[in-house]
């Protein structure tokens, strides 16, 4: 198949979620898309946060962050808190806060599934922090639930895609990862 070269700031797709953390002693939310697992075990994840947010301060000041999976119902509330900044704007009453275990990394009770991290290692680019965090409690929506795990076709989650910057739903299911390459394996 033909390729062509591009510019190499490519951008891939990208879950849809909100990180929290305590800002002037209250909850803020960000839209963040820039999320990956980044241990098995310990599970650690880590996110792309840009130096230029209000959410940085707040996780280096308290050592936790949250990350929370909204639905597509809640579309317009995610966006906002994509938009506009803690710096400026009370966010912590856009959603339904809640404490959880860990302190300082808020959750949402809208929410499909959300995770209390506490910050274990921040990797500084030049233009952005990433922040992985240990995750130490895990809450999800039981109706998203399926043998006690997040079900994708339960959750609703949300994709975002740049640089169109636009948001997507998740797709159907199409086979079983780690399962169906079996077809290609040498038989011996
Ligand atoms: C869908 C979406 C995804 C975003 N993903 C990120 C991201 O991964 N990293 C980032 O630094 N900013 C991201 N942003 C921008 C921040 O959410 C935005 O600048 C926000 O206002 C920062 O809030 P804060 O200043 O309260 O931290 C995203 C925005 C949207 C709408």
């Amino acid at each position: 198949m033909a390729q062509i070269r591009l510019l190499p700031n490519v951008f891939v797709p990208m879950p849809v979620t909100l990180v929290g953390c305590t800002l002037k002693g209250r909850a803020n939310f960000m839209a963040a898309g820039w999320v990956c697992r980044v241990n098995a075990e310990p599970p650690w994840i880590g996110v792309g946060i840009a130096r230029s947010r209000a959410t940085p301060a707040g996780i280096l000041a308290h050592g936790a962050f949250s990350i929370c999976f909204p639905r597509p119902e809640h579309l317009v509330k995610t966006d906002y808190c994509g938009i506009v900044s803690g710096r400026e704007h009370d966010k912590s009453a856009v959603f339904t806060v809640f404490e959880g275990e860990l302190a300082d990394a808020p959750l949402i009770a809208e929410a499909s599934v959300n995770l209390q991290c506490e910050l274990v290692q921040t990797v500084d680019g030049p233009t952005n922090h990433f922040f992985i965090g240990e995750i130490k409690a895990a809450y999800a929506d039981p109706d998203c639930l399926t043998d006690g795990y997040p079900d994708p076709g339960k959750c609703g989650f949300l994709l975002h895609t740049l640089p169109d910057s636009s948001y997507y739903a998740f797709g159907p299911r199409l086979g079983d990862a780690g399962r169906i390459g079996e077809a290609l394996r040498p038989r011996s």
